[in-house]
C-alpha cells in the first residue's frame, strides 16, 4: 500500500462522489455542454452551471458567471496575466510564485517589454504588506499574490495586502492554487479582482479542471487570449462580450466539471473549516515527528493555520532526490523532491543550489497512522 504525500501536485484520493459524478457524466451524459437544445444537452449545461454556483459559493463571488473554467490552474493564470498585461506596463509579483506565474511574467517581459518587481519574503516565507507597497508604481497594472506557497506552507496575510492594493487603486490578482479548499476565502470582502485556481489540489476534483474568477467590471481589463466556438452568439468573428463565454472556447471538459460540482459539494458540506483542522492536525504530527530528527532540517512556518499543508526539509548528507527515492522504495511512500516549479522561493531560503527540498504535502484523507509510518520510514533511513 502506498503513502501518497504528493496533494500538493494533485489530490489524491478524491471523495467518493466525485468518482461517482465522472462516472455518471460518462455513461449517462456523455455530451458537448452547452452546445445543443436536447434534453441530455440541458442536463450537461446544468452540471456545469452547478459547478460554476459551487466554486463561486466556496471562494465568495457574487456573480457564478464570472467564473470562468479553465483546463489546470497555470491555464487560468496564463489567461489572467496575457489578458491584462499591456506593454509597458510595470507588475508587481513575488518570490514565492510558481512558474505558472513567473514564465507568462517573463514572457511578457521579453515580448511586451512588461517590467516585474519580485518583492522577497522573510525567512519563513511571509511577504510583508509594507514591501508591496513599496513596489507599487504607477504604471503598475497588476499585483499578483501567491496565497500559499508550495514550498514553505505560508499563507500570505491577504486581507492585509489587499488594503494596500485598493489602497493604490490596482488590480489584485491572487493564485489560489495551493490555497483552496485548504483555507478560507471570501474574495468579496477582500476584493479580490481575478483568482486563480486549480480544480484538481485542494478543490479535490478531477484532473484537468482549474478556474479563473473575475470580478463583476473587471472583465473590461482582461482580453480574451484564445477564440473559438461558445455555442452561442455563432455569427459573431469574435468572442461574445458575455461571461463565461468570453474566455471559454471550446468544448468544456464536462466530465471533469460533474466531479468539480461534486468535489465542492463535498467540501461545502464538510466545511473547509473542518478539512482544514484535520490537516493542521496532521501537519503538527509531521512536523514535531521530524523536528526530533537532529539531521532534519525544517523549512517554512511551524504548524498554525497561517500555513498550508506543505512540509518541506532536507536530510542532512542526502540529495534531496536521493531522499525521496529512498522513501518510495522503503515503503511506498510518494512525496515530492527538487525545485517544485518555484526557482525563486528555492533561491530565497538558499536551497537552490543543494536540489530544493524534499516536499510532503498531505490532504483531507491523510491518517495518523501514515503520518506514524512516513516518520518511521524517515527515522530509518536517516539512522542507517
Ligand atoms: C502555487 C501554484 N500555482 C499554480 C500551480 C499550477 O497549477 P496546475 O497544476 O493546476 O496547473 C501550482 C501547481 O503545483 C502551484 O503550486
Amino acid at each position: 500500500m502506498r503513502i501518497y504525500l504528493d496533494n500538493a501536485a494533485t489530490s489524491w484520493p478524491k471523495p467518493e462522489a466525485v468518482y461517482g459524478a465522472v462516472d455518471r457524466y460518462q455513461r449517462e451524459i456523455g455530451i458537448a455542454a452547452g452546445r445543443g437544445g436536447y434534453n441530455d444537452a440541458v442536463a450537461a449545461a446544468r452540471i456545469v452551471d452547478a459547478a460554476r454556483r459551487e466554486i463561486a459559493a466556496l471562494i465568495g463571488a457574487r456573480n457564478p458567471q464570472h467564473v470562468v473554467f479553465a483546463s489546470n490552474g497555470t491555464d487560468a493564470l496564463n489567461l489572467a496575466i496575457h489578458g491584462t498585461l499591456r506593454p509597458g506596463d510595470h507588475v508587481v509579483a513575488s518570490v514565492c510564485d510558481h512558474n505558472s506565474v513567473l514564465r507568462p511574467l517573463a514572457e511578457q517581459s521579453r515580448s511586451r517589454d512588461v517590467a516585474v518587481t519580485y518583492v522577497g519574503c522573510d525567512s519563513l516565507g511571509y511577504l510583508d504588506p509594507d514591501d508591496v507597497r513599496r513596489a507599487i508604481r504607477p504604471n503598475t497594472r497588476m499585483v499578483i499574490i501567491n496565497h500559499a506557497s508550495n514550498v514553505t506552507g505560508a499563507i500570505q496575510p491577504l486581507a492585509e495586502i489587499a488594503a494596500v492594493v485598493k489602497g493604490c487603486d490596482k488590480l489584485l490578482m491572487v493564485d489560489s492554487s495551493q490555497s483552496a479548499g485548504h483555507t478560507p476565502i471570501n474574495v468579496t470582502e477582500l476584493g479580490i479582482d481575478l483568482i486563480a485556481g486549480s480544480g484538481h489540489k485542494g478543490l479535490l476534483g478531477p484532473a484537468a479542471t482549474g478556474f479563473l474568477y473575475i470580478r463583476e467590471g473587471v472583465e473590461r481589463h482582461v482580453q480574451p487570449i484564445r477564440q473559438g466556438g461558445t455555442g452561442v452568439e455563432s455569427q459573431l468573428d469574435r468572442q461574445p462580450d458575455e461571461l463565461p463565454t468570453r474566455y471559454e472556447s471550446g468544448s468544456l471538459n464536462g466530465p471533469g466539471l460533474a466531479g468539480l460540482a461534486a468535489a465542492a459539494t463535498f467540501l461545502r458540506e464538510q466545511t473547509v473549516e473542518a478539512v482544514a483542522r484535520h490537516e493542521l492536525s496532521i501537519v503538527s504530527r509531521l512536523w514535531d515527528g521530524l523536528s526530533t530528527m537532529p539531521t532534519i532540517k525544517l523549512y517554512g512556518p511551524a504548524p498554525s493555520p497561517a500555513r498550508g499543508p506543505v512540509v518541506s526539509f532536507s536530510a542532512r548528507g542526502y540529495d534531496p532526490q536521493e531522499f525521496a527515492a529512498a522513501l518510495d522504495s522503503a515503503r511506498g511512500i510518494q512525496c515530492r523532491a527538487g525545485l517544485h516549479c518555484a526557482p525563486k522561493m528555492h533561491e530565497a531560503l538558499g536551497t537552490l543550489e543543494q536540489g530544493g527540498l524534499v516536499r510532503m504535502s498531505v490532504g483531507w484523507a491523510t491518517t495518523a497512522e501514515e503520518i506514524d509510518a512516513t516518520l518511521a520510514t524517515v527515522e530509518a533511513i536517516v539512522a542507517a
